[in-house]
């Protein structure tokens, strides 16, 4: 029983809204979270600034598709203009 609290107690510090997101109920705040987290923990927003982060996710498209995973223009565009605004 102790082992379920504490697996239960890990995956929610390891959860996007125990980070504190910025707009973190909106759609884009979800997208982020549930696309960049995929792989590695989901990193802060403000983790880069605005330039650092548009180089960073062409290489995470690049990444992603070398996974076989298509992601839409549309989720992109949505993701960039996140992290564009609440960059460092
Ligand atoms: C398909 C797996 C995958 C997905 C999905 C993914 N990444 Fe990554 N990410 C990686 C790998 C692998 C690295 C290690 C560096 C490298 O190989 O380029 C990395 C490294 C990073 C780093 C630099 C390491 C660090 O801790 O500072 C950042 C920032 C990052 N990813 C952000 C993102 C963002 C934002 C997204 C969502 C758009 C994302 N990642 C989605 C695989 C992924």
């Amino acid at each position: 029983m102790r082992g379920i609290w504490l697996l239960l107690l890990l995956s929610l510090a390891g959860n996007a809204w125990a980070m504190d997101l910025p707009e973190a109920d909106s759609e884009a705040a979800r997208l982020f979270a549930a696309r960049c987290s995929a792989c590695h923990a989901l990193p802060h927003p403000k983790r880069l600034d605005w330039p650092h982060w548009r180089h960073m996710l062409r290489v995470m498209k690049r990444r992603i598709e070398e996974r076989g995973v298509d992601m839409e223009g549309a989720e992109w565009r949505q993701i960039a203009a996140y992290l564009r605004r609440h960059a460092r």
